[in-house]
Formats: structure tokens, C-alpha cells, sequence
């Protein structure tokens, strides 16, 4: 086709580089790329210990001939949150199977098995340079392709039987010199999505999943027409830890050869232009967006069990089919992300987390977009609309979420009791699942995440789901699987958050799940006044939010002063304010490193105040709700015993005692209190966690999405 696209080989570094570095939050212990060589079937490894950085840097200092152009190829780069096996050059991705790399594999998630297989392995006389379970996957494509000399399978074949081996969770991107300028990229657990480029209007918008079984040949060929175009397949993954699920044979290789029958087979849709001629193409496959969002918006979403064949211009999906799991659809579409790219970037900001603080006047304006109608005290949540009288009716309203999310859902409990009459109880996901707590079918279950890729919440959604309850997603992250695989739910449309830290997701949380229990009481005349204040306090947030920011010289005072060096900080309050000291906490502990809890004040007298001396450093939330006489004499018992409480109280509270440090907020309803009480906790972990010269968007040993359990 006349409208060849040439790429050098610094660009094609330059693509993946940037891409890892826009995942980085999700992991970044270690790095790594691999791109073709110079010699057909050749490829050239970087692998780094520590941040993209580094790995940017070892590739701008080798002596690779730079300029080397390409028609078509596959490169494919990882960054790495260990799960097995510590950080280190061997166990950075990619991986290979041997010297050569006739395989070589990127991989997110955890293979549960990894352990047997490489036994299995070894003891056929395969050698292993890495403690990675990935390894094992690279390593047992070449056994499996090695024992079919006579009858070399496809690509996509090979891949299968493979997976089928599989136990556990993946993302993965498969490169192989044998199969060269091809890729095939599977997902089970894991995210995984396809970014689609072509400088022509593409004909289909879609990708035709379809299902068949082994042997079938139910696919049609439109290969012919495509040979000879020029292609570009970058491939960007990395790695996060994942989560279980059922595999899909039990046993795999060590199993009786009868298990091992699982069928699979085939979709075939190519991509041409309007005029029907073939595109010149570029796919990118990432487990998130923001990766591949500076050169495309076009992204279809893999399902669980899909594999994906990317070559000569043309993206085939198959299916691993499963009788078991749930109904999948079969198309996928592909859609246009609406992120933009500044949305990912710092600004002006030192850091994402400062940014994301800094956004919350705006997000939280943007969570009640469209939403909230001031004027005549109507909430419309258009994803739940069709489901009020469901959720209504249903038994109980179970929360179910981890780390900050969790706490966005305590946050919200009293009010959302109040306001529905619904009895609410908040559930963290990973407990949920150790309880195996029932769920009946008129259970309304919310799953509240920012990624919507929490192994934890999403196994407690899959379990809620098989025992018929209506599950509904709060969630920010637009595709995720949490807010695919629920029946109805709300985007929160925080924009994307890229600080491990929560900030601006939480105070975005925080008003949805207010929106839901004010849209949930919209029938009930009683609380005609008590939702009018509400809404009122809405409108006047953002505003006040503002105004706390404007303190925030006197926080970063305050953890350069009294707060500097210290080892512990405990953080009290009661009713709404309980989940304002528990995410403050988080918070701290998350970036500063330094121990701090949240503590319920109503508890005191049950065992903190056993820790309370002259030494101690507290923060004490005492905002004036229908709780304040009770902080108060908290407040007295703390002070009894020396303590010297950083109060944070409402502007112009003036039974605040003379002589004590305060972080004055503005006032709002009760219910409201806890989403301007939160900003000077962020901020003030923020500056002390910037103090010690800590890197506040990639604090030690946590990543942004836990895809593991
Ligand atoms: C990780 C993150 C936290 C987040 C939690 C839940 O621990 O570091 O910031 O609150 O996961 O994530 P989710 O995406 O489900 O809200």
C-alpha cells in the first residue's frame, strides 16, 4: 500500500520507554524492553533495577544502531512489581526461554503453578535464569513447541496450550523468533487492552469474537489481501501482582491427558479503510490507558480468556471457552477513550499526588457534573436510574471495597442509612472473601474502586455475582473490570489518579456515594429538608475546598515544626469524622512511612489512652456536628494526660481552647464535614513525606493497583 509507515528504532525505544514511565504508578521495582535486533529472529534486551528512569538512560548509553528502520515489527517492554523473586536484572521482563529467545514473554499477574511446571521442566533438562514464575511460561511455549517438530503449530495454537497449562492470573504479550513480526497477548485476571492507530478512518468498529471448537474451522481467512503490509506492533506491558481464578484445565501437563481438552477457536475481522483498502496499522497492547493514550484514543477491552494475534495488519481474538464461567459477549468494540493527555501529566506540580490534591475544587465539581441539579434538588445517577426500585426493595446495602476506597464507604454509611432507611454494613473486600459471608439474591452489593482492577474487589464482585445479588460499581478508571462486570453503577469522573496515594479519588468517592443515598431518598417526603441542606452544601464545596488549600503553607509549617521527626501520630475523632482519621492515617503512614492510626474517640477509654503522655503527637478532628460535646470531653481527656492535640475545627469556632495548635477549616453539613477535614490530612502527609525526601508518587513496597490477592 502506497502509505507505508517506516519507524527507526529510537522511536519504537522512545514508545515503549514512555509508555512504562506513564504505568510506572502501577508498579516499579524494576524494567525492561525488548526490541528486534539487527539480524532477522535477533532481539536486543535493557533491564534496569528501579524506576523507568534508570532504564532510559541505559538505553540512550548503549551503542545500538539507533536508526535501524522497520516495516513491521513487535517490541515488547515491562515494568515490575515483584511477586516472585526479588528485584533484580534476572528477574526483570521480559523473559526468554533460552539464550536465543525464541520465546520471550512479559507477564502481570501471578501463575499459581509456576512451581510444578518448572520441576516439570527441569527435569526435562531445561535450564532457568530467573526466580520469575514468568520464566516458567517462557520456558514450557519452547517445550511445548520443541515437541511438535513435524507439525508446527500457529502462533495463536501454541499460545493456547499453553494457557491451558496455566493456573492463576495473567496478562501476557508472547514474542517469538519463529513467529517473527507476530504477537499474541491473553488476559485472564489481569487488564489488558488494544490500542488501535491508523491515519485512515477505520471500516469496523469492532473486533468479532467467535466461538468454536477445536478442530472447527469456523474462521475466515482475510489474510491474503493484507501480506505485504507494513505493520507496527509495539507492545507495552508490565507487571502487577493478580488474582485467582478458576483454571480452565484442572492440572494441566500434570494432569491425566483427558482434562486437558478444552476448546477454543477463533475470530477473524481484519481492518481496512472506508475505501477498503488495507491500513497501514499500529496496535498497541497495555494493561492500562495511559500508556498508549499520546498515540491513540481507539481501545477495545480484552475479556477474561481472550487471546489476541497480532500480525500483518490484523487483530484476531480468540477464546479460551469456558462452560463454566459467565456468558461473554461476543464482539469486542473499540472505543475512544476520553483521557486527554495533559490529564496524566504533572503540570506544574512536583508531583502527581501534589497535583491530584491541588485538583479536588475541579474533580469534585466533575463527579457532580450533570448530576445535580441545584436548583430543584434532583439528583440523576443515569447509570442507576433503571435500578432505584431494585435497590430499594433489596435486604440490605453491603460496601465492599479496600484501602482508601473502603474508607470513602465508611465515610458515607451514616448518611446513606439515614437518608434510605436501607441497613448499610461496609465490608473490606480480602475479609469479606477469608468470611465467606452470605449473599442472597435481594442483596444490593456496591464494589467501590478508583482502578475497578483490585483482585480483592473484584473476586468479592464475582462472588456476589454468582449468588445473584445486584452488584453496582462506583469506580473512576472507564473500562475497568469492576465497572464492566457490574450490572449498573456510577464512573466517579475524578480523571485519572496516578499518585499510589488517593486523594482526589477519595473526596470523588465520597460525594457519588452521597449522590446514590440522595438519589436512593428522592421519593421520601421526610427527607425533603435534610437533602435540600445537602445539595445546598454541594454547590458551596468546591469553593471551601479552595479555601483549605489556601492554608496549605501553615501545613507544610506544621510538618517542618511539631510534626517533623516524629515517630507516630495518632489521629482522633468520632461519627462522620471516623473515616476522615482512618484515611488521614492511611496517608500518612502510606508516603511518610511514619506509624500513624486512626482512632475512633468513642474508643478512648477502651485502650488508646494508655498511649496518650506529653509525647505523643495527636491530631483531634472536632468540626462542630451533633458529636462535638463528646470530641470535647475527649479533648479533656487526652489534655488530662498531657497531650498537646493539633485540633482541626471549624473557622471561627471559638470554643476552641486559647494556646492550642489549630487547622482551621471552613463549616459545612455534617455529612460534608469529612470531604474539607481530609484536604489538610493529605496535605500535610504530602509535606512530610517531601521533608524526609521520600518519593511521594512511588512510596516503598505499594502500587497504585494491587491486581493480586
Ligand atoms: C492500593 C492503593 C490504594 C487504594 C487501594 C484500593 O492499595 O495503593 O491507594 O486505595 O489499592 O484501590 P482501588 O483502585 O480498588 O480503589
Amino acid at each position: 500500500h502506497p502509505a507505508r509507515v517506516v519507524q527507526d528504532r529510537k522511536t519504537i525505544c522512545e514508545i515503549l520507554v514512555n509508555g512504562l514511565a506513564r504505568q510506572e504508578y502501577r508498579g516499579y521495582d524494576s524494567a525492561g524492553i525488548g526490541i528486534d535486533g539487527d539480524k532477522p529472529g535477533e532481539m536486543f534486551f535493557f533491564k534496569e533495577v528501579g524506576k523507568v528512569a534508570g532504564l532510559r538512560k541505559k538505553i540512550a548509553e548503549s551503542n545500538i544502531d539507533t536508526s535501524k528502520t522497520f516495516l513491521s515489527q513487535v517490541s515488547i517492554a515491562h515494568t515490575r512489581w515483584a511477586t516472585h523473586g526479588p528485584p533484580s536484572i534476572a528477574n526483570c521482563h521480559p523473559l526468554k526461554s533460552d539464550p536465543k529467545a525464541e520465546f520471550t514473554v512479559v507477564h502481570n499477574g501471578i501463575v499459581t503453578n509456576a512451581a510444578a511446571l518448572r520441576l516439570l521442566l527441569q527435569k526435562r533438562g531445561y535450564k532457568f535464569e530467573s526466580d520469575t514464575d514468568t520464566e516458567a511460561v517462557a520456558i514450557l511455549t519452547k517445550y511445548i513447541y520443541d515437541s511438535q517438530p513435524d507439525k508446527r503449530p500457529s502462533f495463536t495454537e501454541l499460545v493456547k496450550t499453553v494457557l491451558k497449562e496455566l493456573e492463576g492470573s495473567f496478562a501476557f504479550v508472547f514474542k517469538s523468533s519463529h513467529y517473527p513480526n507476530e504477537a499474541v497477548t491473553a488476559r485472564r485476571g489481569s487488564p489488558l487492552l488494544i490500542g488501535v492507530k491508523t491515519e485512515k478512518k477505520l471500516k469496523v468498529d469492532f473486533v468479532d469474537v467467535e466461538f468454536a471448537t477445536e478442530g472447527e474451522s469456523k474462521s475466515m481467512d482475510t489474510r491474503e489481501c493484507f501480506r505485504g503490509n507494513p505493520n507496527f506492533v509495539n507492545m507495552i506491558n508490565m507487571i502487577k501482582m493478580s488474582f485467582l481464578v478458576a483454571p480452565t484445565s484442572p492440572g494441566g501437563l500434570l494432569a491425566p491427558p483427558s482434562q486437558n481438552a478444552n476448546l477454543m477457536r477463533t475470530q477473524s475481522r481484519a481492518f481496512m479503510s472506508e475505501d477498503g483498502m488495507p491500513l497501514p496499522i499500529e496496535f498497541f497492547v497495555a494493561s492500562d490507558a495511559s500508556a498508549i493514550i499520546e498515540h491513540t484514543k481507539r481501545v477495545l477491552y480484552l475479556e477474561d480468556d481472550d487471546i489476541a494475534h497480532i500480525a500483518e495488519g490484523e487483530l484476531h481474538i480468540h477464546r479460551l471457552r469456558r462452560t463454566d464461567g459467565p456468558q461473554v459477549a461476543s464482539t469486542r468494540t473499540i472505543e475512544t477513550l476520553e483521557i486527554e493527555l495533559a490529564e496524566i501529566m504533572k503540570g506544574k506540580f512536583d508531583h502527581f499526588m501534589q497535583k491530584e490534591i491541588y485538583e479536588q475544587p475541579e474533580s469534585v465539581v466533575n463527579t457532580m457534573r450533570g448530576r445535580v441539579n441545584f436548583d430543584q434538588n434532583v439528583i440523576t445517577l443515569g447509570g442507576l436510574r433503571a435500578y432505584l426500585p431494585i435497590i430499594r426493595r433489596g435486604r440490605r446495602i453491603i460496601f465492599c471495597a479496600c484501602g482508601t476506597s473502603y474508607h470513602s464507604a465508611i465515610a458515607t454509611r451514616a448518611i446513606f442509612e439515614e437518608l434510605t432507611e436501607i441497613p448499610v454494613t461496609v465490608e473490606l473486600a480480602s475479609d469479606f472473601l477469608d468470611r465467606k459471608t452470605p449473599i442472597f439474591r435481594d442483596d444490593v452489593c456496591v464494589f467501590v474502586s478508583q482502578s475497578g482492577e483490585t483482585a480483592d474487589s473484584i473476586l468479592a464482585m464475582r462472588y456476589c455475582l454468582e449468588r445473584g445479588a445486584l452488584c453496582v460499581g462506583v469506580v473512576n478508571t472507564v473500562g475497568s473490570t469492576i465497572s464492566r462486570e457490574t450490572h449498573c453503577g456510577v464512573h466517579i469522573n475524578a480523571g485519572p489518579e496516578i499518585g499510589v496515594a488517593s486523594t482526589k479519588a477519595y473526596t470523588s468517592q465520597y460525594i457519588a456515594l452521597l449522590m446514590m443515598a440522595l438519589q436512593l431518598s428522592e421519593d421520601r417526603l421526610s427527607m425533603l429538608e435534610r437533602r435540600k441542606q445537602i445539595i445546598e452544601g454541594l454547590h458551596a464545596l468546591p469553593s471551601q475546598i479552595k479555601t483549605v488549600l489556601d492554608g496549605d503553607r501553615s501545613l507544610q509549617e506544621l510538618a517542618g515544626g511539631v510534626l517533623a521527626n516524629q515517630r507516630s501520630l495518632l489521629i482522633m475523632g468520632r461519627g462522620y469524622q471516623y473515616a476522615t482519621c482512618l484515611e488521614g492515617a492511611l496517608k500518612i503512614k502510606e508516603i511518610s512511612y511514619m506509624h500513624s492510626e486512626g482512632i475512633l474517640a468513642g474508643e478512648l477509654k477502651h485502650g488508646p489512652l494508655a498511649l496518650i503522655d506529653e509525647n505523643m503527637p495527636v491530631i483531634i478532628i472536632m468540626t462542630q456536628d451533633s458529636l462535638y460535646p463528646k470530641v470535647q470531653s475527649a479533648y479533656a481527656q487526652i489534655t488530662a494526660r498531657k497531650a498537646q492535640p493539633i485540633v482541626v475545627c471549624n473557622e471561627n469556632d471559638l470554643d476552641i481552647p486559647k494556646g492550642c495548635k489549630t487547622i482551621r477549616v471552613p463549616k459545612t453539613v455534617d455529612c460534608l464535614q469529612g470531604l474539607l477535614n481530609i484536604i489538610p490530612l493529605q496535605l500535610l502527609s504530602y509535606h512530610l513525606a517531601v521533608k524526609n525526601g521520600f518519593d511521594v508518587d512511588f512510596p516503598r513496597n505499594l502500587a497504585k493497583s494491587v491486581t493480586t490477592e
